[in-house]
């Protein structure tokens, strides 16, 4: 196996042929923020968090789904890589819809996660929002596409995990959509009880619907006189 020796934040390190700089970063015990990226499956590179500076390019670049190369000298956590990733989760924010008071991901939520770490407070940015109804009618999952960051974790987890390929990407631009089939709402013809994506949903777009005789259990008996 071709060993590759390179510089990580101001470390000399080596890796091997074909790793990416987020896996070298983790192998050396450095955590880069991710929210699309899936181990295991190939990066999409969609949501940006991952970014990190290589000496000698112009632009920061994606650690999910760059090679390392000999010789590279690589800052993971630079004043520009850190005010990048902020801005880049604060845009992610604005787009977001609903209180994380009121949401069921609540603690679970990767995103709240890494503003949190990244300190990043109330979006600075005036943006418009994607609302969306919820969709709640499939008895396996329920959808609320306004909380949804485009990450394409669900996409990857049907297609590649359930090999159901229930979801697809479809529109363009601020209209961009995770849909099914021609943009329908999730039902149980379509999707069976596998419940994949659910976990795999950095956000709580994806949910388990709540079992009403379930809840019903847990209340107590009122006995009307
Ligand atoms: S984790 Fe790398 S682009 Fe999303």
């Amino acid at each position: 196996m071709d060993e590759i020796t390179l510089t990580l934040n101001g470390s000399p390190v080596s890796g091997r042929q074909g790793m990416t700089i987020l896996e070298l970063a983790r192998e050396n015990g450095i955590e880069i923020p991710t929210l699309c990226y899936v181990e295991g499956f190939p990066p999409t590179g969609a949501c940006r968090v991952c970014v990190v500076e290589v000496a000698g390019l112009r632009t920061l670049v994606a650690s999910c789904h760059t090679p390392i190369t000999q010789g590279m000298v690589i800052s993971t956590h630079s004043p520009r890589v850190l005010e990048t990733r902020k801005v880049i989760v604060e845009l992610l924010l604005a787009n977001h819809c609903g209180s994380c008071f009121l949401c069921e991901k609540a603690n679970l939520c990767e995103i709240r996660k890494i503003a949190a770490d990244l300190e990043v407070g109330l979006p600075r940015f005036q943006v418009r929002k994607r609302y969306y109804p919820i969709e709640d009618v499939s008895p396996y999952i329920k959808r609320d596409m306004s909380k949804c960051i485009l990450c394409r974790r669900c996409v990857l987890a049907c297609n590649e995990i359930a090999k159901q390929n229930v979801f697809g990407i479809a529109y363009r631009g601020f209209r961009s959509k995770i849909v099914v089939d021609c943009d329908q709402p999730i039902d149980k013809e379509v999707c069976r009880d596998c419940g994949i994506c659910i976990p795999l949903c950095p956000t709580g777009a994806l949910s388990k619907p709540v079992d009403v005789r379930e809840e019903k259990k847990g209340q107590p008996l009122v006995i009307k006189g």
